[in-house]
């Protein structure tokens, strides 16, 4: 497969509603968007009433013209199929192909997502729509990616759902009998005698049962990754050449394996909207594109079709054995605007640049975002948009200028791959099971204890990997397992496996507490990690907000704590003073050539990022660049000739940088590097830096 001509360098756009507006405002977006150096836009996500406006009626004449508009202006299109919102005539035709939410109300139109991924009707009126566009853009220059639905992640509770979660528990676990045995079904009166008695996890009278849950996010998961398929093998069929994907929606509500489906498309790519507006939209932007730089490299190794998106080392079968990853997209970020719970926080100028190359820098193929124009009606009138409200003479779009500009010059910084020397690992059904279960606390969330992890590598300094079951450890210095709940026999192996070859390893409280079917493996905890870390928990101490528990070491414990057994570690650090005086907080042991920690309190954020970074240090890890400031970011991209320095200062003071290279964005040789506030450079590194 070649890179369709035309998409050269990285990618920048976004979201594009033509059917918002009248045709007039299209030549002008036209112009506007050559103005910015807009090279790829999504089209036609929303737009299947448009474009079927009668069952079977079709009407492309408007998107016809779209597409040879763009296409004279050189720019190339994601075309997306317009599944993820099916037009009125759809569910007042079928009824039942509408969703039904756990207590069992039935939901109306009205909004997107209004459908129920199970029913018939709906899979094959996606089916339908999807082929049409294929049908008729299979020719056309502009295509240049296909973008299926939007942000899978719907759950429904109906009949066809109860049909389809059956087949696939049948298939999972065979009889009744290991259904029953794996979903603990002795426990309040839930054994089952029939297949017709299983059913989703509806609304119930008290807590629903915690392996019912995770089995039906798995199920879900497999469901929507269905329908994604079904679509991508007839667009595949219909374009070889013309990659295949999805864009991911990230969150604790969305039942979506991540991972897993990265296997099934062509090109990973995300959305990432931060949720906090201070340093912590960095950091999550960090965590982001992390994840899905990770995620990539399921789509390398799948043998999904090799192509233009994938470097020559992964092509060649590199990857595998190489920590950090191959290239992904970030198809969907806010230009102007951090949306934090309850209100919309512009950002200040400069953000959205210094957040786009954040992404290019972790991996990403260039810069997307929702949406090109803001909408002048609708449920997201006051989203964000690169020609806002207010129009091209903004500040916004002076600034999305300036961004296609530098991207433009960055685009030799594509072919270099991210390499990182620690890991923190990552797992959906942990997630997922850690939700379901009624924990000890309920200060623990499982998302928050993985980010607290990268977060404290991230001020540490180091690029920093998350893994997933699957993945070769053998390349990083330390991997850290943090509240990984759901550990399988296979995979705690490929961890002692890890340890005994020479790896570090630090463990958190709450981690191989369960099997896969997320029943509690018994004789002390953590279940699958006692031997490689020499402990036996005994019992759990969740605390309350307030307390602090002093530690030996002069830091402080909060939220959690435990009654640590040493069965061949030694005492690192100790509780002291309470109930849990001289006891062990941090523990150390010698497994093969490896070395594992267990740590069973939570730290604060910076004690957890001085422990982090001692033990990177000892295990042979160097930050990106030491000699970078607290607030600047340093992320590599490297070929095996060239290496790219990405410096982001996230402070609100000037910054100098004591390295020197070529700044791609001013052209300039920099030596040292001063960067102003909020601003950025990528160096061109001539040794070796
Ligand atoms: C995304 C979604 C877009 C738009 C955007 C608003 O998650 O894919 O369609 O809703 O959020 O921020």
């Amino acid at each position: 497969m070649r890179w369709p001509k035309g998409l050269t360098g990285l990618c920048y756009g976004g979201d594009y509603n033509p059917e918002q507006w009248p045709a007039e405002v299209w030549r002008t977006d036209v112009e506007l968007m050559r103005r910015a150096r807009v090279n790829l836009v999504t089209v036609g996500v929303f737009a299947w009433s448009r474009l079927e406006p009668q069952p079977g009626r079709y009407d492309f004449d408007w998107l016809d013209r779209v597409l040879d508009l763009l296409h004279d202006g050189g720019i190339r299109v994601a075309l997306a199929t317009p599944t993820a919102s099916p037009p009125p005539w759809f569910s007042l035709r079928h009824p039942d192909a509408l969703p039904v939410t756990a207590d069992g109300v039935r939901l109306g139109h009205g909004s997107r997502d209004t459908y129920c991924a199970s029913a018939p009707a709906y899979r094959t009126a996606a089916r339908r729509i999807a082929a049409a566009l294929a049908d008729r853009y299979r020719d056309h220059p502009a295509l240049a990616l296909w973008h299926v639905h939007n942000e899978y992640g719907t759950s429904c509770y109906c009949e066809h759902v109860a049909v389809a979660f059956r087949a696939w528990l049948r298939a999972r676990h065979g009889d009744l009998d290991r259904l029953n045995e794996a979903w603990t079904g002795s426990f309040w009166s839930q054994h089952y005698s029939d297949w017709a008695q299983v059913c989703p996890p509806r609304a119930t009278q008290y807590l629903g049962n915690p392996s019912q849950l995770l089995d039906f996010r798995r199920f879900v998961s497999d469901e929507l990754l269905a329908a994604y398929v079904e679509q991508r093998d007839l667009l595949r069929a219909a374009t070889p050449d013309v990659p295949v994907t999805t864009n991911y929606v990230l969150g604790g509500w969305v039942p979506v394996d991540h991972a897993r489906w990265s296997a099934e498309v062509d090109l990973v790519a995300v959305d990432h909207y931060p949720t906090e507006a201070g340093p912590g939209a960095e950091e999550q932007t960090a965590f982001a594109a992390d994840l899905a730089r990770c995620w990539a490299r399921r789509t390398a190794r799948s043998g999904a079709r090799k192509g233009p998106f994938l470097s020559d080392s992964v092509a060649a079968g590199a990857l595998p054995n190489m920590p950090g990853g191959p290239a992904w997209l970030l198809m969907e970020s806010a230009p102007n605007l951090l949306l934090t719970p309850g209100r919309m926080h512009a950002k200040e100028p400069g953000r959205m640049t210094r957040h786009s190359l954040a992404h290019v820098a972790r991996g990403s193929r260039g810069a997307m975002f929702f949406q090109w124009r803001a909408s002048r009606g609708g449920a997201e009138v006051f989203g964000s948009a690169l020609v806002p409200h207010a129009g091209p003479d903004s500040r916004a779009f002076r600034e999305a200028v300036s961004l296609g500009a530098a991207l433009d010059r960055l685009s030799e910084v594509d072919a270099g791959t991210v390499r990182a020397p620690v890991a923190v690992a990552w797992d959906a059904e942990s997630w997922w099971a850690t939700q379901a279960t009624v924990l000890p606390s309920a200060r623990i969330d499982y998302a928050a204890e993985v980010s607290a992890a990268h977060r404290a590598l991230f001020r540490a300094g180091h690029t920093c990997d998350l893994v997933v079951d699957g993945d070769d450890l053998s390349g990083y210095a330390l991997l850290v397992l943090p509240a990984h709940y759901l550990l399988s026999d296979r995979y705690a192996a490929r961890i002692r496996n890890y340890l005994a070859a020479g790896g570090h390893l630090l463990v958190g409280y709450l981690s191989g507490i369960a099997d896969e079917h997320a029943r509690v493996r018994v004789g002390g905890y953590p279940g699958a990690l006692r031997d490689l870390l020499g402990v036996r928990v005994e019992e759990f101490h969740p605390l309350d907000p307030a307390t602090r528990l002093p530690l030996s070491d002069g830091n402080t414990g909060r939220d959690w704590a435990e009654t640590v057994r040493l069965t061949g570690a030694t005492p690192a650090v100790t509780y002291t003073g309470g109930l849990l005086d001289g006891q062990p907080a941090l523990t150390r042991h010698r497994y093969g050539d490896g070395l594992a920690w267990y740590l069973s309190t939570r730290l604060d954020d910076d004690p957890y990022r001085d422990l982090l970074a001692g033990l990177a240090a000892a295990a042979g890890a160097t930050p990106t660049c030491p000699a970078a400031p607290a607030g600047v970011e340093a992320v590599r991209r490297s070929t095996a000739g060239t290496s790219w320095l990405f410096l982001l200062n996230h402070t609100d003071a000037t910054q100098t940088v004591p390295v020197s290279g070529e700044n791609l964005l001013t052209g300039e040789y920099a030596d040292p590097v001063v960067l102003p506030a909020g601003g950025c450079a990528v160096l061109r590194e001539t040794a070796a830096g």
